[in-house]
């Protein structure tokens, strides 16, 4: 797909996911040649730049800084583009506080973008549900919800993607999806690195609220609906729903990290967690009474994202009679080594049965190299193209917020060191990914 004739308006361009991210993506795909010189990325903000200064912040090629400008402000955008030629799409990334959408999308509006506009929102999608509700309310007064796509990058990953192929192209695990055959569901966002820089916005959040509410539930939401009749985003949409509707969170377990209150911008006496762990159900026929852990947090041991599939125990009758050997697993690496493992028993060779694990491995690496194009480059595309599969609708956002609702600032806090993980929700033994870690390296 190449993208012809668009113009990339970048609003809270001075700020760093705008450096950190994007400006990188959108180098990438010209690179790639799915971006020409046919269109413009224009900066946005409060901040004065000339295009030069603007060009100088960032480590891109030259050929790029050539489609690279800056305007100041919204007012007068609408001219400053049609002065730079004539495009078919204007799209507007919000790299913005999420305190600016409402008031951002309304000027947009004022400006004269109607029906040919369409906004790139980023997450985080309010604070809970009435402000959720909120901020959407508000920007369907000036744009339709099919112009809006609002970004979960994790929909974006390439093996987060591959669960869908995973389950619906292979005959093999579809009659083993339930919980008839699973008998626990673990998903896993480890991360090495504490807020660093950005304590003032996530001592606001925490980590539910952070990685939780959106990027692990949607993560969970792919993993565990039924199939939808299409993939179009439409059809995706109302599984996710139905997932998103019948989940029964039942335990929510906080801690926070020593030394986080020492961090810039943390409040000297914040009670915002920086780890959590969630036991939930899915009150649905496939999913009944089989548990889910939702696990996800900062400064721990290390960085992984994973998922975890236990399979029940067959009868004990041939073999491990005394529960010696391990129940079958299928481990989803999503990040930073993408692959699947299937845990299996397997016998050692020799005259009697003796049994031990083996597994069987498909590693990204070793099938499709290391080059595996980045979240925010397929969401720039697919924003472009018009393409809503891989972002989140008005509904799916404010359902969870209101299942997540009750666990929000609540219960005892605990606290961990860094670099620990503090495991404590877990009714069978805990799936230890760390020894996964070197599997498909
Ligand atoms: P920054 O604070 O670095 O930059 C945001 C920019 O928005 C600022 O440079 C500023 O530009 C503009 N801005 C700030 N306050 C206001 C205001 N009151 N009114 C109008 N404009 C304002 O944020 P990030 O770039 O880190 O994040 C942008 C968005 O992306 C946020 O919603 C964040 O949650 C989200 N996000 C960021 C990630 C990251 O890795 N950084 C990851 C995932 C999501 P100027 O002063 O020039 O107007
Ligand atoms: C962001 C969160 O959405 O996702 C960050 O705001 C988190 O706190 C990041 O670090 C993790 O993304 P990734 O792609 O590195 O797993």
């Amino acid at each position: 797909m190449t993208i012809h004739e668009s113009a990339i308006v970048i609003l809270g361009a001075s700020g760093d996911l705008t450096k950190r991210k994007l400006l990188p993506a959108l180098a990438r795909l010209f690179k790639t040649g799915k971006l020409t010189q046919s269109s413009i990325i224009i900066g946005s903000g409060r901040t004065d730049f000339d295009d030069e200064g603007f060009r100088n912040r960032f480590d891109v090629p030259e050929d790029v800084k050539q489609i690279l400008f800056y305007h100041s402000g919204i007012k007068g955008l609408k001219n400053y583009i049609s002065k730079k030629g004539s495009f078919t799409r204007v799209i507007f990334f919000f790299a913005l506080p999420p305190s600016v959408y409402v008031t951002t999308a309304r000027e947009l509006s004022e400006e004269g973008f109607g029906n040919e506009a369409r906004l790139i929102i980023e997450k985080p999608f309010g604070y809970d549900f009435e402000s959720a509700q909120t901020i959407n309310n508000a920007l369907h007064k000036y744009y339709d919800e099919s112009q809006l796509f609002r970004i979960d990058h994790y929909l974006a990953k390439e093996a987060i993607q591959n669960i869908l192929v995973f389950r619906f192209a292979n005959a093999l695990f579809d009659p083993i999806w339930n919980s008839r055959y699973i008998e626990e569901i673990q998903i896993n966002a480890c991360e090495r690195i504490g807020v660093e820089n950005r304590g003032a916005y996530f001592d606001k959040s925490g980590i539910i609220r952070d990685m939780i509410q959106n990027h692990l539930v949607q993560l969970m939401c792919l993993l565990t609906m039924e199939p939808p009749v299409s993939l179009n985003a439409e059809d995706i949409r109302l599984q996710k729903i139905n997932i998103l509707k019948v989940i029964d969170y039942t335990e929510c377990k906080r801690f926070q990290y020593n030394g986080y209150r020492d961090e810039p911008g943390v409040a000297s006496d914040s009670t915002t967690e920086t780890y959590a762990e969630l036991k939930l159900y899915i009150n649905n026929f496939r999913w009944i009474n089989m548990p889910i852990y939702i696990r996800a947090g900062k400064a721990l041991n290390r960085k992984g994202t994973e998922i975890g599939i236990k399979f029940k125990a067959l009868p004990r009758l041939l073999f491990n009679k005394h529960g010696e050997i391990k129940q079958n697993r299928i481990i989803f690496k999503i990040q930073p080594t993408e692959g699947i493992i299937l845990d299996l028993s397997g016998k050692i060779p020799g005259s009697d049965f003796q049994i031990t694990e083996t597994k069987m491995k498909f590693c990204y690496r070793d099938h499709f190299g290391s080059e595996i194009e980045g979240a925010y480059e397929k969401l720039l595309l697919d924003a472009l193209e018009g393409d809503r599969t891989l972002f989140v609708s008005s509904e799916e956002t404010e359902l969870s917020w209101q299942k997540i609702g009750s666990l929000l600032d609540t219960g005892t806090l605990r606290f961990y060191d860094q670099g620990k993980i503090p495991i404590e929700l877990t009714l069978t033994d805990w799936l230890d990914f760390e020894k996964y870690e070197n599997s498909c390296q």
